[in-house]
């Protein structure tokens, strides 16, 4: 294998429009921080990149969804997720996001140089056009009636009843989600990367020179060759993202697709000076870590990009996971179907490396798996408590009562001893070996082999009744089972990093390096040990049952969700909530808006005192037919002009999703100027 001076490894950049689950972890953040942490005490020169992917159109329909700016939405997502994978421990050497200047600045230049060496194709193609709205519409911002099984409701890319994927122009009777009115066809020009130029390239690049790819990668990559690769759009019509930076591209952005990759590079020249070391030296190991729906960006489109560029290297490898079910079903944010890392960490106190243990030992790396909750106990409780906890618990307690907590000398060494010790070498190796190659849980069952040689050892040597022959042979046999528990906390760490340095205070260590384990040498005899406690806790019947009524009750809730109900919003602070002062309060008058059909002006007694406040319900009520009546109205709302008239305040009204419209009253008569809380 090729020797390399240093290592560039990415995690595929998280989508800033909702929190991090344990999919996400499972498939790309707990491996690729096992294989970096293993990197570091190897003593390699590595960099772990990371950071929010901010543009594309899920965050502005997301934002649409809410009425507020798609800069609202990343700003809350990336704090979400940056704090979440601080507090779980993923060790990103850095974590920034694409809205980034310098982002900006690297994807234009980036897309500059292309375009100046001529790389892309330039096509016009007709799109649909919201008149009103005065844009052009992503597919997904097109609804209509599907072709194949007549579900009124299909977007412009995909029919979620059926499952078809569609283009806009397949739906019949199509409407912008925009301005409700039927969008209509109009020319549009596109920047093209023409992939196809590059089939030759790639196909010797992977399929001849990368063999050694993960196969779920490699066969990926190559039905799309075998396919035949088309150009890629690298543009789009929106008003959210990188504008196109060449003249004539007004209200064009990158595609998220073209600047999201680039956002590596950006975050590493946002970490480092010496960014281009790990950019453009081929003795730098380039890996991305990234899921499998990210093939295709990561192994063909992204590579070109790199090659055309000029000065880049290119992947060595790209080690995408398949997927991780739920409970048996596919995970889904909006059928809130996942298990999310915040919550995990808030109900999980201290437990984050039971998490990594469990996705580890059960990552999707060859094929889609299943995390339960059942299996998270048993995982706990019959490996971590039963086999590694069980050991080192073993070999420091009975160390404290025969040697007062001293490193005992070996006096004698048994063949067994001997074999055990070859044992600790090999089995480092083979760890080594599986981590190598990407083969994690390949990697931490074999480390855990360390635990379980110990546990053997120990029942096999049987000191606690040796102790009361032969004292001499306990000294051996407790100096061997400590430096396999020394070794252990080396060989764990990659995968359960706070359980290897609590392991290490146990022991009254400093972390040792990779290449010093693997021998019975580690700890001299003598040496004090500190205070130890149980590594891990069993996790009983009621913690589980908990998280299984949880996602029983989202289910119950998706079962009985109306489909074209909107989303929930974002959550806002307690504080938040109590800056609004809303009162109870009787219409004293009501007249039409001149010219405004949709409007009335009320004048309100508030308790507080009376006001005009112009509401938008004049198409669903009768002015006369109100007075009289009680409403909640949120007095401290900044002042608005509306059509020339002062409103000040806003009544509140529920809206069913066909937009039917019913005042909030108090159930019985409440004085004016009631609060509302
Ligand atoms: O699939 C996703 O979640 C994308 N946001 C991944 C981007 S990876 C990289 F290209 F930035
Ligand atoms: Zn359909």
């Amino acid at each position: 294998m090729k020797k390399f001076k240093r290592y560039t490894v990415t995690a595929a950049l998280p989508y800033a429009n909702g929190p991090v689950h344990i999919g996400h972890l499972a498939g790309v953040y707990v491996p690729a921080d096992i294989y970096v942490r293993y990197l570091r005490l190897r003593g390699r020169d590595v960099l772990f990149i990371c950071g929010s992917d901010e543009h594309g159109v899920p965050i502005t329909i997301k934002a649409r969804s809410e009425n507020v700016s798609p800069q609202k939405i990343v700003d809350h997502y990336h704090q979400v997720n940056k704090k979440a994978f601080e507090d779980f421990g993923i060790s990103f050497d850095i974590y920034s996001r694409t809205t980034s200047a310098i982002h900006y600045q690297t994807a234009s230049d980036f897309f500059k140089k292309l375009y100046e060496k001529g790389e892309f194709i330039e096509q016009t193609s007709k799109q649909y056009f919201d008149e009103e709205a005065g844009q052009f519409l992503a597919d997904r911002y097109i609804t209509g009636t599907c072709p194949y099984c007549g579900n009124d409701s299909a977007y412009g890319d995909q029919c979620e009843k059926c499952g078809t994927s569609l283009s806009p122009t397949d739906l019949i009777d199509p409407k912008s989600t925009i301005s409700g009115n039927k969008p209509l066809l109009k020319d549009t020009k596109h920047w093209y990367l023409p992939l196809d130029r590059h089939e030759s390239f790639l196909r010797k690049w992977i399929l001849e020179d990368h063999k050694e790819w993960k196969t779920n990668v490699y066969g990926q990559c190559k039905s799309w060759l075998d396919q035949g690769l088309q150009p890629r759009a690298v543009s789009r019509d929106l008003d959210w993202g990188i504008p196109v930076p060449v003249d004539g591209a007004e209200g064009k952005v990158l595609y998220v697709w073209f600047d999201a990759p680039i956002g590596y590079i950006s975050n590493t020249r946002e970490l480092t000076d010496k960014w281009e070391l790990y950019w453009k030296d081929p003795e730098t190991r380039l890996v991305h870590f990234i899921g499998k729906d990210n093939i295709v960006f990561h192994c063909i489109i992204f590579p070109v990009m790199l090659k055309t560029e000029g000065s880049y290297i290119l992947p060595d490898n790209v080690p995408a996971n398949e997927f991780l079910n739920l409970e048996g079903d596919k995970i889904s944010t909006s059928r809130n179907w996942a298990v999310w890392l915040h919550e995990y960490l808030d109900e999980f106190r201290d437990r984050q490396d039971v998490l990594r243990y469990v996705l580890c030992a059960n990552a999707p790396e060859t094929k889609d798996n299943d995390f339960t909750w059942k299996d998270f106990q048993a995982r706990n409780n019959n490996e971590l408590v039963a086999i590694l906890g069980n050991f080192v618990n073993r070999a420091l307690v009975l160390t404290e009562k025969y040697f007062g907590g001293l490193v005992p000398e070996v006096k004698h060494l048994t063949d067994y001893d001997k074999d055990t010790i070859k044992e600790i070498g090999k089995i480092k190796t083979s760890v080594e070996k599986s981590l190598e190659h990407f083969r994690f849980r390949e990697a931490l069952k074999n480390a855990m082999d360390l635990a379980r040689l110990g546990n053997k050892y120990l029942a096999d040597s049987e000191p606690w009744i040796l102790v009361k022959t032969d004292k001499e042979r306990v000294q051996t046999i407790l100096n061997i089972s400590l430096q396999i528990t020394a070794s252990l906390s080396t060989i764990i760490k990659p995968f359960l990093p706070g359980t290897a340095d609590r392991l290490c205070s146990f022991l009254n260590i400093s972390s040792y390096q990779w290449d010093e384990t693997g021998n019975a040498e580690l700890l001299k005899p003598g040496h004090k040990l500190g205070k130890s406690s149980l590594l891990f806790e069993k996790v009983e019947d009621d913690i589980i049952e908990r998280q299984l009524a949880k996602l029983k009750s989202a289910k119950t809730i998706n079962n009985n969700k109306n489909k074209d109900m909107k989303p929930q919003k974002s959550t806002i602070t307690f504080d938040e909530f109590l800056k609004m002062d809303i009162r109870t309060g009787t219409i004293l008058e009501a007249e039409r808006v001149s010219k405004a059909n949709k409007l009335l002006q009320l004048k309100i007694d508030t308790g507080v005192d009376m006001r005009v406040v112009v509401a938008g319900i004049a198409e669903s009520f009768e002015p006369e037919k109100i007075i009289g009546k009680q409403v909640s109205i949120l007095i401290n709302l900044e002042p608005r002009i509306i059509r020339g008239i002062e409103s000040q305040g806003m009544i509140l009204m529920a809206e069913d999703p066909s937009g039917k419209l019913t005042f909030i009253s108090p159930a019985e008569k409440a004085e004016n100027g009631a609060e509302i809380k």
